[in-house]
């Protein structure tokens, strides 16, 4: 093995543990990775896109972190539209506060839970998670509370970090090792949250970047009828 593998951060109280310790400082490692050549804004700015939103929709962002998803959506479902970000970790909801208060926005609600944890409001008309959803044990049941919640027809969509299956997966090491200050470890390789969007939403698709360890995937909720779509 070429770098050392770090221990694995599985359970919730570690990963909340990694964040709280990173949160003052989270929205500068990202611009790290940006600046080694990782396109973070590009395939967040595609996940909001397929979202295909509308003004006034309610949007949950899950593992909202910093609220670095905020000002993307915000745009496009304007004041009369609503924000709710969901997160474990206190530390990254401050964070999130403080952008909100920074942009005056009035729209914002966050809530500090484990998504598997989180009861959505009835009726939601777009559910995001970037770089998250993985983090979540039971990502499952959050597919499938989403699902449900959502308006027939309306989008979940999930850009997040997987294991690749072609033999680019050798370079795994190094891609763990480059995130491991994001709690990623090679225990998160079992957890295939793609898998419950095509289970639990219809019209699935995904595409997926450097080499299979990123993917922007997209599902509808179902119960739009050929009359109604
Ligand atoms: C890599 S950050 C991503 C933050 C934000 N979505 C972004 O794209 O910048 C992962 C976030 O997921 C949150 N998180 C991890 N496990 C979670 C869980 N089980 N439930 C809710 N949030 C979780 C962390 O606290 C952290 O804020």
């Amino acid at each position: 093995m070429m770098f050392p593998m770090p221990d694995d951060f599985t359970t919730r109280e570690e990963v909340a543990d990694v964040y709280a310790r990173r949160a003052r400082r989270y929205d500068r490692i990202v611009e790290f990775y940006r600046l080694i050549g990782f396109r973070d804004e590009t395939y967040r700015r595609r996940a909001v896109a397929a979202l295909a939103l509308q003004r006034g929709d309610t949007v949950v962002d899950i593992g909202c972190g910093t609220g670095l998803n905020f000002p993307l959506i915000q745009p496009q479902i304007g004041p009369e539209g609503r924000i709710i970000g969901v997160d474990l970790t206190q530390a990254m909801l401050d964070e999130a506060r403080e952008r909100v208060a920074a942009e005056g926005w009035t729209n914002v609600e966050l809530v500090c839970t484990p998504a598997a944890a989180y009861t959505f409001p009835p009726g939601v008309e777009a559910v995001v998670s970037t770089c998250a959803l993985t983090l979540e044990p039971d990502y499952d049941a959050v597919v499938a509370h989403a699902a449900d919640a959502l308006k027939p027809g309306r989008r979940f969509a999930l850009y997040d970090l997987k294991l690749p299956s072609g033999w680019t997966r050798h370079l795994a090491p190094l891609m763990v090792f480059l995130t491991r200050p994001l709690a990623v470890s090679m225990a998160l390789a079992t957890r295939h949250p793609w898998e419950s969007m095509r289970r639990h939403l219809v019209n699935f698709s995904m595409t997926e970047y450097y080499g299979g360890f990123l993917y922007v995937a997209v599902g509808e909720a179902p119960g739009v009828t050929a009359e109604a779509s």
